[in-house]
């Protein structure tokens, strides 16, 4: 790529006022010399956001984020540095010379991709409306599109041709090659030349965020099959870049502070058309971190509508966990079954739709309740596995303990478990971490698995505790921290203490005794979150009891090889005879 030259750059900064530039984005208020707002770039309540005319230069002392104007416009536009200069150069009033490419197309091939694809959609455009379109307007009036909005969104229709859009960009000037590279048409493996991608199709134009067509997708009129087909990924368009519908949201959604999320082209055309305009669709995929962090830049709230069908789909409640980890506040909406944004706007009109988003209820909730219903209550291991994630996301600290205390309280454990597994949350799905080490917390003590369980379930469960207290003779235990909380335990049962009382009470009791507060709540965590409690119980105490064998049997073994060395014969007998029972011994 062909550089721009400096002289050029200077000129567009000679002439570009930072704070002109920036009060079009951020509502910014002359303090003193500079200006100060509120930083578009992180989240906060008290301005720390400085403009300064004199040296045309912004900072955050907030998020250290700064630069000139040209940084500013990359970084709120999401724009590379050449794009985010021609846009400042065009304000300006300088001309910036085109870039060369290097590929032989001539010209910037973006540039030549946009050009081609507003060619192409004029086109369609045109032909929709033409007496060639008869049928594609019968079918966008009969699904309740206005003509006007066709016109917004460009609405088009590619006739039933092999040939057609080629032949007209050819003879505006475009090349196979920059065509082909638009995705608009395919190469023919007979070594026909290419032949149009779209052909007998409602053409859905897709916009990028600015307003610019970086690709397509085209509908049948009928049931045939697919049902659509989209452009591949060109040097414009990558679809996980791209919300459908974006551009003409954005103001909306700035001025609403709030976006809805749906899932198709239609949905966002028909819901715009009855005035729902702070509307984008993920074009039926889920939701991507670049996607968040561009809506992220116009507001600071979601509601994600979805379909009855595809509510209860963890895929998609995985993409309400990227707009979390963008720090978004999501909510979550239902449509009645068997509706959609565009089927319910038109049959109930758009106040019953607003209010459809109003009822929309907080992701921790709807999460839950969608968890509880599918798993049941029981499976309290399968819905935290599911919530913890979520949670884990939650960047600020007050609303993810709140959300532990819900969930604790919901799913009747103790929220000392919940933070202890919380620990182990890895960024990813798979959190469970294989090893029994837990949290890389540095200091933590390790435990023997079986038994740290048991001691979980005595915590949570005083019948149990008896149980176990009966079916473990003294020395089942090792020495530490696990045994010595477990006679504690058993003690308090005794002063009539119940399960409820008891974790808050040993941790108490322990203050900064880390060993043995590390026991209670890994024990508690095992016991409420694992498996099954009674089968549970029963494959600890065999792992005990097969533990206490073993150990007999090593050291009736290490006094047999004394005898033996000694040469004492009645001893050597009388040892034999113990290890003999004890192998017979069958431990299931
Ligand atoms: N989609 C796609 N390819 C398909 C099916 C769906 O790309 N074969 C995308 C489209 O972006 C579509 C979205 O997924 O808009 C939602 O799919 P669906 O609900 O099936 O389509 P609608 O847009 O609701 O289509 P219509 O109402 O016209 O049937
Ligand atoms: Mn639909």
């Amino acid at each position: 790529m062909g550089r721009i030259p400096q002289e050029i750059i200077d000129q567009v900064l000679d002439r570009t006022d930072i704070v002109e530039v920036i009060s079009g984005y951020v509502n910014i208020k002359k303090a003193g010399r500079n200006f100060k707002g509120c930083c578009p770039f992180h989240d906060e309540k008290t301005p720390s956001f400085v403009v300064s005319p004199d040296k045309q230069i912004y900072h955050c002392f907030g998020c250290s984020a700064g630069g000139n104007a040209v940084g500013f416009v990359m970084r709120y536009e999401n724009m590379e540095f050449p794009e985010a200069l021609r846009m400042l150069a065009e304000k300006a009033g300088v001309e910036v010379p085109e870039q060369r490419a290097d590929d032989g197309m001539g010209g910037s091939i973006s540039a030549k991709l946009y050009e081609v694809n507003g060619l192409a959609a004029e086109y369609y455009h045109k032909l929709m409306k033409s007496r060639h379109g008869a049928a594609a307007r019968e079918y966008l009036k009969a699904r309740g599109m206005t003509g006007g909005t066709a016109d917004t969104f460009m609405i088009g229709y590619s006739p039933d041709s092999w040939e057609s859009l080629r032949k007209y960009c050819e003879t505006k000037g475009f090349s196979p090659a920059v065509l082909r590279k638009a995705g608009l048409t395919v190469p023919s493996d007979k070594g026909r030349g290419d032949y149009d991608r779209f052909r007998k199709r409602i053409i859905f134009p897709i916009f990028n965020e600015r307003g610019k067509i970086v690709a397509f997708g085209g509908r049948v009129m009928d049931d045939s099959l697919p049902k659509y087909i989209n452009s591949p990924e060109t040097p414009v368009y990558n679809k996980s870049g791209v919300l459908y519908g974006l551009n003409f949201a954005r103001k909306s959604m700035r001025d609403k502070g709030c976006a809805v999320i749906v899932e198709g082209y239609m949905d966002v055309i028909m819901t715009h058309q009855y005035g729902v305009k702070n509307i984008v669709a993920t074009s039926g995929t889920a939701l991507t971190s670049r996607q968040a962090a561009m809506l992220k830049r116009y507001t600071k709230t979601a509601v994600m509508l979805f379909d009855s069908d595809q509510a209860g789909e963890t895929a998609s409640l995985r993409g309400l966990d990227i707009l979390i980890e963008h720090g978004m506040e999501v909510r979550v909406a239902a449509l009645p079954s068997g509706e959609d944004p565009d089927s319910y706007i038109k049959k109930k009109g758009r106040e019953a739709f607003e209010s459809v988003l109003e009822q929309a209820k907080g992701l921790f909730e709807y999460k839950l309740d969608l968890l509880i219903g599918r798993l049941g209550k029981r499976d309290v291991g399968g819905i935290v596995d599911e919530m913890l994630p979520t949670i884990s996301k939650v960047g600020n600290a007050v609303v993810q303990s709140d959300y532990l205390k819900k969930l604790a309280e919901r799913l009747g454990v103790h929220e000392a478990s919940l933070r202890y597994e919380l620990g182990k949350v890895k960024p990813d799905y798979s959190y469970r971490s294989g090893n029994e080490s837990g949290p890389p917390s540095g200091k933590r003590a390790s435990y023997k698995t079986g038994e740290l369980h048991l001691l979980g379930l005595a915590l949570t469960d005083g019948k149990r505790a008896s149980r176990i207290r009966e079916e473990t003779p003294p020395g089942s235990f090792s020495e530490g921290p696990v045994k010595d909380v477990i006679l504690r335990v058993f003690d308090l049962y005794g002063k009539g203490v119940t399960a409820r009382e008891i974790p808050g009470r040993l941790l108490d009791e322990y203050g900064s005794d880390e060993q043995r507060r590390g026991a209670v709540v890994q024990a508690l965590a095992r016991a409420e979150i694992g498996g099954d409690p009674d089968k549970a119980m029963d494959d600890c105490l065999c792992y005990l009891k097969k533990e206490r064998r073993d150990e007999k049997l090593r050291s009736l073994t290490l006094r047999l090889k004394k005898a033996q060395e000694s040469n004492n014969g009645d001893e050597m007998r009388e040892l034999l005879v113990k290890i003999n029972k004890i192998h017979k011994e069958k431990v299931t």
